[in-house]
C-alpha cells in the first residue's frame, strides 16, 4: 500500500528526510479520479526526481458557483492503487480544513495578471485565482525540486510558469504531453459525464483543431479559420465557448508572422464542458 497522509507534519518530515539523503523530490498535483494521463505525469516525474509526491485535492476555490465541484468524481481507492503502480512514493491527501485552515474567504489569494484575463480566465471568472492559490500552497507544503503539469491544460501551465517566476518558487516546471483516447479525445476526468451519444462526438474537438492547423498552414486568414471551426463544432452539437488560434503566450498573432501557434478550444456537449489544444509551428 502506498504511504498516504493528510497531516502536514508527516509530509514535511518525509520530504525533509529524503532531502537529507540528497534525493531530488518530484511533485504531481492532481484533483484525483486519476486516469492514464495522470499516471504518465508520474512516470515523467520519475525521470526527473528520485522520490515522487502526488497530491489529490479537489480544490473548491477553482470551481465556479455553477460548476461541478459537488459532483466531481472522487475515487480514492483506485487513485491510491494507480499512483502506487505509476511509481509514486507518497500520497498527500489534505482535507479542505488542512488546505484552508483559516477558511477559504480569509486565505491570502494569489492572482496571476494578464494571461488569466482571456479564454478560460474570461469564461471561468476566479478559476485561475483558485488554481494559483492552491498550487502556491501545495508547493510550500511539499517543497518539491520539480513539479509536472500536463499540456492538456495549456493556459493553466502558463499560469503556473508565471506563478513560479514572479514568486520565485525554487521549483522546476516540466510540461507533459497530452494523453488521448484512440479516437483522439484528450483523457479527462470529465469525459465520464458524456452520454453514449455524446462520447463519439467529443472526438470532433481534436479534429477541429487539426483542421485549423491545416487551414492556417495553407494560408487561410485566422478569423475565417476560427469562424469555420466554431460553425463545424456547432454542427456537431457543441455549445462553443471559444475556438481560437493564438501565439504560445496566448496573444493574438499578427497577420503574416510565422512561428509557434496553439489552437485552443472550450466547448460544451450537453452538461459536459471539455477543453483541448493543439500546438504547431508555422516555421
Ligand atoms: P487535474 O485536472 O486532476 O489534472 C492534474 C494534472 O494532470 C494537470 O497538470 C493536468 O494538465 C494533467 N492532465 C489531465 N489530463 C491529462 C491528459 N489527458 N494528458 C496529460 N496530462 C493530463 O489540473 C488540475 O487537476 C488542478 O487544476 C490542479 C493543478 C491539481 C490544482 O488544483
Amino acid at each position: 500500500m502506498i504511504e498516504t497522509t493528510g497531516e502536514l507534519a508527516v509530509l514535511r518530515g518525509r520530504v525533509a528526510a529524503w532531502r537529507r539523503e540528497g534525493l531530488r523530490v518530484g511533485f504531481v498535483p492532481t484533483m484525483g479520479n486519476l486516469h492514464a494521463g495522470h499516471h504518465a505525469l508520474l512516470r515523467l516525474a520519475r525521470c526527473h526526481a528520485d522520490r515522487i509526491v502526488a497530491s489529490v485535492f479537489v480544490n473548491p476555490t477553482q470551481f465556479g458557483p455553477n460548476e461541478d465541484f459537488a459532483r466531481y468524481p472522487r475515487t480514492p481507492e483506485a487513485d491510491a492503487a494507480g499512483l502506487e503502480a505509476a511509481g509514486c512514493d507518497l500520497l498527500w491527501l489534505p482535507s479542505v480544513e488542512t488546505m484552508y485552515p483559516f477558511g477559504v474567504e480569509a486565505t491570502v489569494q494569489v492572482r496571476v495578471p494578464g494571461v488569466t484575463s482571456v479564454l478560460e480566465g474570461a469564461h471561468r471568472p476566479g478559476h485561475f485565482d483558485g488554481v494559483a492559490t492552491v498550487v502556491a500552497r501545495l508547493f510550500n507544503q511539499v517543497l518539491p525540486d520539480v513539479a509536472v503539469f500536463g499540456r492538456k491544460d495549456y493556459q493553466q501551465l502558463a499560469v503556473i510558469r508565471y506563478l513560479v517566476r514572479d514568486l520565485a518558487f525554487p521549483v522546476e516546471i516540466i510540461a507533459a504531453p497530452t494523453l488521448r483516447e484512440p479516437d483522439g479525445l484528450a483523457m479527462s476526468s470529465r469525459n465520464q459525464y458524456l452520454s453514449a451519444e455524446e462520447r463519439p462526438l467529443a472526438a470532433q474537438l481534436q479534429r477541429a483543431l487539426q483542421a485549423m492547423r491545416a487551414a492556417i498552414a495553407a494560408g487561410t486568414p485566422r478569423i475565417q479559420v476560427e469562424a469555420e471551426a466554431a460553425a463545424a463544432l456547432r454542427g456537431h452539437g457543441f455549445d462553443v465557448d471559444y475556438v481560437v488560434v493564438r501565439r504560445p503566450d496566448l496573444n493574438e498573432p499578427a497577420n503574416g508572422d510565422g512561428g509557434a501557434r496553439v489552437a485552443l478550444v472550450a466547448a460544451r456537449l450537453g452538461r459536459t464542458r471539455l477543453i483541448d489544444n493543439l500546438e504547431f509551428d508555422l516555421g
